[in-house]
């Protein structure tokens, strides 16, 4: 089998590089690539590389995730989240290939305190939100076999993330105040990886399990109680901080504001995906706590 993935550098991409190796030959290309274009703004280049490679899956962990620049680079968002996953669908459905391609929970406007479910309808706030959601249309609207996936707040080991802020913050400064109105959970790249390698193979045996998927690691939490959870886990190794975790201070939305609004909940229903697939989330602290284990251990 030959898979195609798109965005191999990014946090979710460079995961996939490890889960997606054993299914097959992987061509992995990121927006710098030279024997094959890989960039999602070259709409052409991206046609020619999927014909010429002619894979059974293409993986798509590429986007344009700069949410708050967006909304002043708007064509440009468009183009990566819009117009090249358009592309990869006609060029999917010429070849009777399987597009995999992320979206996100912002295609919803965000007001309520109940988990997303796949049917609810769709309100983007933001420009990113607006045009991961073109996105999604796009592939639907080609008739090619795909799978959306949609998920949220997502964190990787490998470079900086909120966790790796939150700690040297902590440690830099007297005081920290995280936004506590805004609920969602934390989900690993890692975790993504795993579960797309699963559920290509389960579509690629029963094509009718194509479609459209939450996938978020399970329970809820705030970016403050995140923060909290993460500098108590520091203490625990023993780590000198200045902030512990009670003095993070809790703050609205309103008191740190965005170019982009974001979503205040932003809690996705997994429930079809883990019943398709027979697959079991855990909730967000489990991979939260392997993640700090590896970056308290350096
Ligand atoms: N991060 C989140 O919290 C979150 C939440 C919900 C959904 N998602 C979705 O999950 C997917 C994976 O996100 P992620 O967190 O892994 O994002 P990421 O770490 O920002 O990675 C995105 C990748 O896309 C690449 N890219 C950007 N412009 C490109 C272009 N013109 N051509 C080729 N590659 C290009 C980037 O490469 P360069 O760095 O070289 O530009 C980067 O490697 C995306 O679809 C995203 O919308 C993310």
């Amino acid at each position: 089998m030959k898979l195609l993935l798109l965005g191999k550098n990014g946090q979710v991409g460079w995961e996939l590089q490890r889960s997606l190796a054993p299914l097959g030959e992987v061509l992995a290309l990121d927006s710098s690539s030279q024997a094959y274009c890989g960039d999602l703004n070259d709409l052409p280049g991206l046609a020619a590389t999927v014909q010429r490679f002619a894979p059974d899956v293409i993986v798509n962990a590429a986007a344009y995730t700069a949410v708050d620049k967006a909304e002043s680079e708007s064509q440009l968002a468009y183009r990566i989240n819009a117009d090249a996953p358009a592309v990869l669908a006609q060029e999917a459905l010429r070849l009777k290939a399987l597009l995999v391609h992320y979206s996100t929970d912002y295609v919803f406007a965000g007001l309520g305190d109940q988990p997303w479910q796949e049917t609810d309808p769709v309100a983007p706030l933001s420009v990113y939100g607006a045009s991961k959601l073109a996105g999604e249309q796009a592939i639907a609207a080609s008739g090619c076999a795909h799978l959306i996936l949609r998920t949220s707040w997502v964190y990787s080991a490998r470079g900086n993330n909120f966790a790796t802020t939150m700690l040297r913050l902590a440690r830099e400064r007297e005081s920290l105040a995280v936004i506590d109105d805004q609920f969602g959970a934390p989900t690993g790249a890692e975790l993504l990886a795993d579960v797309t390698a699963h559920v290509i193979r389960s579509v690629l045996a029963d094509p009718q399990l194509g479609g459209i998927y939450h996938l978020a690691a399970t329970g809820e939490t705030t970016w403050c109680r995140y923060a909290r959870f993460v500098l108590e886990q520091a203490e625990r190794a023993g780590m000198n901080l200045k902030v512990t975790p009670a003095m993070v201070e809790a703050i609205g939305t309103e008191a740190y504001p965005t170019p982009a609004r974001r979503p205040g909940n932003s809690r996705l229903d997994t429930r079809k995906l883990q019943k398709a697939f027979a697959l079991s989330l855990p909730d967000w602290k489990v991979g939260v706590t392997r993640m700090l284990a590896e970056i308290l251990e350096k």
